[in-house]
């Protein structure tokens, strides 16, 4: 049986990968942030020796987007050196590393949805320092990786937008939602899935697929349209009692410490080309999240 060191193994990723590794029938090492901190060497060393992984899977990141405006050193930590670490251990080692990143690497509004080769320029702290993160990995000689990235990540696991908008919908007369800023929001269940099949790609002899890959959910949306469907999902599924108007405002409207991308949507082709890898509808995850836990 493989063995695969599956790293922030108690996030909202790290838990719907630990369950998608154990139904593909995968030996699972899930280690937790205080089991094994990324940002020491020693401490990765340590649980490659161990567990002997014949990959690893990283879910593990510093993801606080506006409190890495004031802690990027400590974002840094954990999005760059740890994701070095881990490439540095899989090079020795000989293994695959597959990484989680962001669409927060890309800045520039486009008329069209970001691709793989589009060279990235992150405009807030935390973009940087996952963009850190990919340039260390790729820079590993010897290491082979895949990289996917993914944006507005929601699931059963964990806080996300649509717990949040539930959550302000319960309690609040209307709901203010940015209706300018626009994303392909992946639901961590699918992408788990994902993340799965592209291992099991990887561990086959013929494979030479490395590099970067997109896992956008479709279709693209605002941040508005996002919350509205939110809204309509727990109104029809009984949790939420009455209809909660939806004001559509401008980001300079809402400000925030950190800057958003405009447009952060994510191409599509790559991934369902070289892994046969079907994009997820997100509103098929919406339920399971409003009913998931915080
Ligand atoms: N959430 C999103 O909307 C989103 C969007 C796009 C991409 N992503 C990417 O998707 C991946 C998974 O994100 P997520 O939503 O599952 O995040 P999450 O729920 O915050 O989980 C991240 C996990 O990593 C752990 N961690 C933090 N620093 C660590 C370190 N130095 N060593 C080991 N573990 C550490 C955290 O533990 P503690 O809680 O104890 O710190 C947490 O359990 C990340 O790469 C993230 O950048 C997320």
């Amino acid at each position: 049986m493989r063995r695969i060191l599956l790293t922030g193994a108690k996030g909202q990723l790290g838990r719907e990968c630990d369950e998608a590794l154990l139904r593909a029938g995968f030996a699972v090492i899930a280690a937790d942030h205080q089991s094994l901190d990324i940002t020491s060497l020693q401490a990765v060393e340590s649980a490659f020796e161990a567990a002997k992984p014949d990959a690893v899977i990283n879910c593990a990141a510093y993801t606080k987007v506006d409190l890495a405006e004031d802690e990027e050193e400590k974002a840094l930590a954990a999005n760059a050196a740890g994701p070095g670490n881990l490439a540095e251990c899989c090079a020795r080692a000989g293994v695959p590393l597959l990484h989680v990143s962001t669409d927060y690497v890309f800045d520039s509004p486009l008329n069209a949805p970001h691709k793989e080769d589009e060279p990235p320029r992150a405009g807030c702290a935390y973009g940087r320092t996952k963009l850190e993160g990919e340039r260390l990995i790729a820079a590993k000689a010897d290491c082979h990786y895949l990289i996917v990235r993914a944006g507005g990540l929601f699931g059963r696991y964990g806080n996300n937008f649509p717990k949040v908008m539930l959550r302000h919908a319960l309690k609040d007369p209307q709901l203010r939602v940015v209706g300018d800023q626009r994303l392909t929001p992946a639901p961590a269940r699918a992408l788990a899935e994902a993340l799965v099949r592209m291992l099991q790609s990887s561990l086959t002899e013929q494979f030479d697929g490395w590099g970067i890959y997109h896992f956008p959910g479709l279709p693209s949306v605002s941040w508005y349209d996002f919350a509205c469907a939110v809204l309509a999902c727990a109104r029809k599924c009984g949790l939420l009692g009455r209809d909660v108007p939806v004001i559509k405002i401008t980001s300079a409207e809402y400000p925030v410490k950190a800057k958003r991308p405009s447009d952060s949507r994510l191409a599509s082709e790559k991934i369902q080309k070289v892994f046969g890898i079907s994009l997820p509808d997100w509103h098929d995850y919406l339920e399971e999240t409003l009913r998931g836990e915080l």
